[in-house]
């Protein structure tokens, strides 16, 4: 069974520093092709565990298996391949403004190339035709050779998108990729994630603000706060009642009552 599970985590624990933990006892399983949306108040470790996710962090106690691998296993080149195979658009695109759009969308493939390789690419992009299928598999094939700063927020958007397209990895993680964008132009990018992962079969993970879009575009949906699991359930199952809940009070008053994770926890069991 593991060979279909894209992640397997248990127990994961995540600690900044001497604070209080980001994440805990986080048991988690995702298999190979599905899409979850993450939702939760802010400070709820939606990052924390993205950034574990791709391999940029590593718990500080507990299990994190990707594709049947443990990953506290992976140094130098193993660990290079594994966040090869993971693609992660941020919020804030880490495009380089002033290069040209089809610089930033071969960059997807840094991982792959060589150094020198990757240089030359600079100077003259080595595969424009590649960046292109990908800029117009968003929508903006026309941009190829525009300034990335001269872009709006949402095209921007969509390079970043295309970045990872011409990345091909396994799983597309995605951190509130709609956040600075209007209403509806966030529902056609979610929109779009969601296509290229039905199409390509490729694991979508979502960190959303937007309950809407997470129950309308996701089966899955996961609410975190105050860094534990509050639910994981069917988008159906996601009533009102546990969106407000999800929302309510502040995390750290909610946390210094200490009822709250045998809450969670009682919840999590249901
Ligand atoms: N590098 C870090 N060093 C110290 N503390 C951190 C670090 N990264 C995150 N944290 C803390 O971990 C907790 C979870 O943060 P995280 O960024 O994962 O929340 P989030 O759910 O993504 O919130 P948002 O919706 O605002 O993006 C917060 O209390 C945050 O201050
Ligand atoms: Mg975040």
């Amino acid at each position: 069974m593991t060979g279909s599970q894209q992640y397997h985590l248990e127990g994961v624990r995540k600690v900044f520093g001497r604070r209080q933990a980001a994440l805990e006892g986080l048991d988690l399983t995702v298999a190979r092709g599905e899409r979850v949306a993450l939702i939760g108040p802010s400070g709820a470790g939606k990052t924390t565990l993205f950034r574990m996710l791709n391999c940029t962090l590593r718990p500080t106690s507990g299990r994190l298996r990707i594709g049947g691998q443990e990953v506290a296993e992976l140094y130098g080149r193993r660990l290079r391949e594994m966040r090869r195979r993971i693609g992660t658009i941020y919020q804030q695109h880490n495009l380089v403004p002033r290069l040209r759009v089809v610089h930033n969308v071969l960059s997807g493939r840094l991982g792959s190339w060589s150094l020198l390789g990757s240089l030359a690419s600079l100077a003259r992009p080595s595969r424009p035709e590649t960046a292109y299928r990908a800029l117009a598999d968003v929508g903006i094939g026309e941009k190829l050779f525009s300034r990335t700063d001269e872009l709006s927020g949402g095209q921007q958007q969509r390079v970043a998108i295309a970045r990872v397209l011409v990345q091909d990895p396994d799983v597309i993680l995605a951190d509130e990729p709609v956040s600075s964008v209007d209403p509806s132009l966030a529902e056609t990018i979610i929109k779009l994630l969601v296509a290229i992962s039905d199409d390509t079969r490729k694991t979508l993970l979502v960190n959303l603000h937007s309950t809407d879009l997470a129950l309308s575009y996701f089966p899955r949906v996961i609410g975190m706060k105050a860094g534990v699991k509050l639910f994981d359930a069917a988008a159906a199952e996601v009533t009102p009642e546990l969106l407000q809940e999800l929302y309510s009070g502040h995390a750290s008053e909610a946390r210094a009552d200490g009822s709250f994770q045998e809450q969670v926890h009682q919840r999590v069991a249901v």
